[in-house]
């Protein structure tokens, strides 16, 4: 068996209710909780009504780096002991942006990825507790936080072990009231979250164990999920898989899809989500005919066929049997959950170069179990459009 190290939030607290807790937990973490949150910040009153906070952020759409800045000065100038991040995967990933640089003096982009200084992250956080009100990108367990710059037209990461929450509060309750929009792409996100650290080249057998639970979660509830959103079975599945991505993740990298859905979300301004839904199909298509060419023992060619066997309940014999019934599985959801191609998500044709060039630097695209020419990155560009 491989070797592996494996490293999750200090705490986890996953069912039905959990999110009661959120007074207590805080309290244990100090006394000058800052929350960030969405938007709307009635939807979930309720469980914040008995936080005494010293202020709070409220996040419209996607952080981006200027976000990032205002929230970080908001919470130092209250004098914030701990962070309390109540949302999506937006509000989840500026929150641990915050949690991580409220205590020290340096910007975001000197930490970034690819674009920035890509300096460590500083170990001297505040304690961080996240509630997620989706199920999808698992941020609650990762180690990671996406940001958007709009100048450079690009989501890149800030990235480290103290990014990782001190708290972790998985109620499924907060997500019934997703719209099924909402559900669908946060669903497909999850999806692939469980997917690509399966077949990853860093994937470790804990990640396999995890990642397969996963998945076998998402055949059971995502599509359920969409068309009764007040399915709490369904919600609980959806939350465990999307709880498993992220600790999939955030221990064996992702994939082409994610290599590219950081470029797209910067270049189209889609949502994460609804970008992961579209390539999902023909990235794992590409993905397995590249590996039965090139590379016939490759690992990911049995996790495949793991997933395939786990997703539609039957076995498959050989890579070409995997890639079928991975694609009607796929297409068959895609059509259920009606989800947009990526020209409807805003990528125009002559966007696609920039794209390819800027992917082939992601981050995740490194995870992707084989190494892809740009003419099937283009032929995923084509293909999913
Ligand atoms: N850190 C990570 O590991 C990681 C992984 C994947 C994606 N991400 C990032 O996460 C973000 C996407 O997160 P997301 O898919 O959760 O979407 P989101 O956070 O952008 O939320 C999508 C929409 O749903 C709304 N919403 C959230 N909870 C709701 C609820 N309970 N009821 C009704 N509406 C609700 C939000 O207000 C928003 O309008 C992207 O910025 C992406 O880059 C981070």
């Amino acid at each position: 068996m491989t070797d592996f190290t494996f490293a999750t939030a200090a705490s986890i607290r996953f069912g039905a209710g959990a999110a009661a807790e959120l007074p207590h937990q805080s309290r244990r973490l100090g006394e000058r909780p800052f929350l960030i949150t969405g938007r709307n910040t009635h939807r979930h009153a309720e469980i914040l009504r008995d936080v005494s906070d010293v202020g709070s952020f409220a996040l419209a759409g996607e952080p981006t780096f200027d976000d990032a800045r205002a929230a970080v000065r908001a919470a130092r100038d209250a004098r914030a002991d701990h962070i309390i991040g109540l949302g999506g995967g937006a509000v989840l990933d500026l929150a641990k942006v915050v949690a991580a640089l409220t205590a020290v003096d340096t910007d975001p982009m000197d930490h970034a990825e690819v674009i920035g200084g890509g300096q460590p992250l500083p170990h001297d956080t505040l304690p961080f507790i996240a509630l997620p009100t989706t199920s999808g990108t698992g941020s609650e367990v990762t180690a990671n936080a996406v940001l958007a710059s709009p100048e450079h037209r690009v989501k890149v990461s800030l990235r480290g072990p103290s990014m990782l929450a001190t708290v972790a509060i998985v109620d499924p309750a907060l997500t019934v009231s997703c719209p099924p929009l909402v559900t669908a792409q946060s669903g497909m996100d999850a999806l692939t979250q469980c997917l690509e650290p399966l077949t990853s080249r860093f994937a470790t057998p804990m990640v396999d164990a995890l990642a397969t639970a996963g998945l076998r979660a998402a055949g059971r509830g995502l599509a359920r999920a969409v068309a009764e959103g007040d399915d709490m079975e369904a919600r609980t599945d959806m939350a465990f898989c999307s709880l498993m991505g992220g600790l999939s993740l955030a221990n064996a990298k992702l994939g082409a899809v994610h290599g590219l859905a950081g470029v797209l979300g910067g270049t189209t301004g889609a949502a994460h989500g609804a970008i992961c839904a579209a390539l999902l199909r023909t990235v794992t298509g590409v993905n397995i005919r590249a590996m039965a060419e090139r590379e016939p023992d490759n690992p990911a060619l049995g996790k495949y066929a793991i997933a395939a066997e786990v997703l539609t309940g039957q076995k498959a014999a050989d890579p070409g049997h995997t890639a079928y019934a991975l694609d009607a599985w796929l297409g068959a959801l895609e059509a259920e959950l009606r989800l947009p191609g990526l020209a409807a998500l805003g990528l125009a044709d002559d966007d696609h170069d920039a794209v390819l060039d800027a992917a082939q630097r992601a981050s995740s695209m490194k995870g992707n179990p084989i190494t892809l020419t740009r003419d099937e990155l283009a032929e995923i560009l084509r293909a999913s459009a």
